[in-house]
């Protein structure tokens, strides 16, 4: 088995120098440059730079992956980009892969280029968690989200993944302080200052994975307090203010017209005027007084203010 294998790799290798031997003889398409496989959360992604010589332009590329136990199948085929995603060739998520891609401009071609061989469990970045955080009173309360994998999830690849939090007050960016080795997706920031506002960042940290993972975004919130902030007495204050005046201002002017509608500008006629000042003498107006006091009441304020102007008289009969 092992002495075939060999043989192959001979027969391969001689193969290869001819072919390439060949390229230089009749001077066909130089190959794509930098091919690499590259991953982040468990995609499979193939890149490369175009050829170093010839102009860009038109040229066309095709690309193929395979793994230690399968042969090359086709990814992308005849596609202008400097990429292709092979995630959909990916059979094992514990397998080892190995990309090639080669250029083409017309009829002509150039040579398979292979990238390396890339472990994909363990060579896979891991993007960035999603944070978001409630402020309680003067505490902060951080959620984690773990990145999403496009292929498994990042707790069965990463079994002891754990998470590293900085944060600091937005306003001190160089007092940072640290939870490492965090277990729980949930944690709360004690004892912050009160009113203040502070910024959050979080990794994952899985020492399997080889290489460093990617931060979280910034995210930031403002601590309140246990007591009503300053301000809270100076808002409430303005608007019981601004309410107050409105109201003055609204009892000025219906008071206008009120009176205005009960004081008709026309004099009243003497002989009203009298019947008006003479004592109450009718049993049925008497019998209103008791059975209505509060009517009367007011019916007679209206009299006062009416008259006032035209006869000081009046003021002591209300009086
Ligand atoms: C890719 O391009 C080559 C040359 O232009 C052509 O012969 C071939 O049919 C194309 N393949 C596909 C799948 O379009
Ligand atoms: C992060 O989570 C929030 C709510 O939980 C969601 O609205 C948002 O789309 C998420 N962001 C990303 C990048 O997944
Ligand atoms: C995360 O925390 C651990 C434990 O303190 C520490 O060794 C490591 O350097 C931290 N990693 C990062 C990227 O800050």
């Amino acid at each position: 088995m092992l002495l075939t294998d060999n043989m192959w790799s001979c027969v391969c290798a001689l193969i290869l120098a001819f072919a390439a031997h060949c390229t230089v003889v009749s001077g066909v398409l130089s190959s794509p440059a930098n091919v690499q496989l590259t991953s982040t959360n468990m995609n499979l992604v193939l890149r490369w730079d175009p050829p170093p010589a010839g102009a860009p332009g038109d040229l066309l590329y095709t690309t193929e992956l395979k793994s230690t136990v399968s042969q090359f199948n086709p990814g992308c085929v005849n596609t202008s980009a400097l990429e292709c995603d092979l995630t959909s060739l990916v059979i094992s998520i514990y397998g080892r892969y190995t990309g090639r891609v080669k250029a083409r401009r017309g009829a002509q071609s150039s040579e398979w280029v292979l990238s390396e061989e890339f472990v994909l469990d363990k060579q896979t970045s891991i993007g960035p968690p999603n944070v978001s955080l409630h402020s309680n009173r003067a505490n902060l309360e951080v959620s984690i989200k773990d990145p999403v994998f496009v292929k498994s999830t990042l707790r069965e690849i990463f079994t002891s993944a754990t998470y590293n939090i900085t944060y600091w007050k937005k306003e001190q960016k160089k007092e940072l302080k640290h939870i490492n080795g965090l277990q729980q997706n949930r944690v709360v920031l004690h004892s912050l200052d009160p009113w203040t506002e502070y910024c959050v960042q979080v990794q994952v940290i899985a020492s399997a994975a080889q290489k460093p993972s990617m931060p979280s975004r910034v995210v930031c919130a403002s601590t309140t307090g246990e007591k009503e902030p300053p301000w809270v007495g100076a808002v409430v204050g303005f608007f019981v203010l601004a309410g107050v005046v409105a109201l003055v201002v609204l009892v000025v002017y219906y008071w206008r017209s009120f009176s205005h509608f009960l004081c008709p500008k026309y004099a009243i006629p003497d002989h009203f005027k009298k019947s008006l000042l003479a004592p109450p003498k009718s049993s049925m107006y008497l019998a209103m007084q008791t059975s209505q006091p509060v009517e009367e009441f007011s019916d007679q304020i209206s009299v006062v203010m009416c008259s006032r102007s035209e006869d000081g008289s009046l003021q002591q009969t209300a009086g």
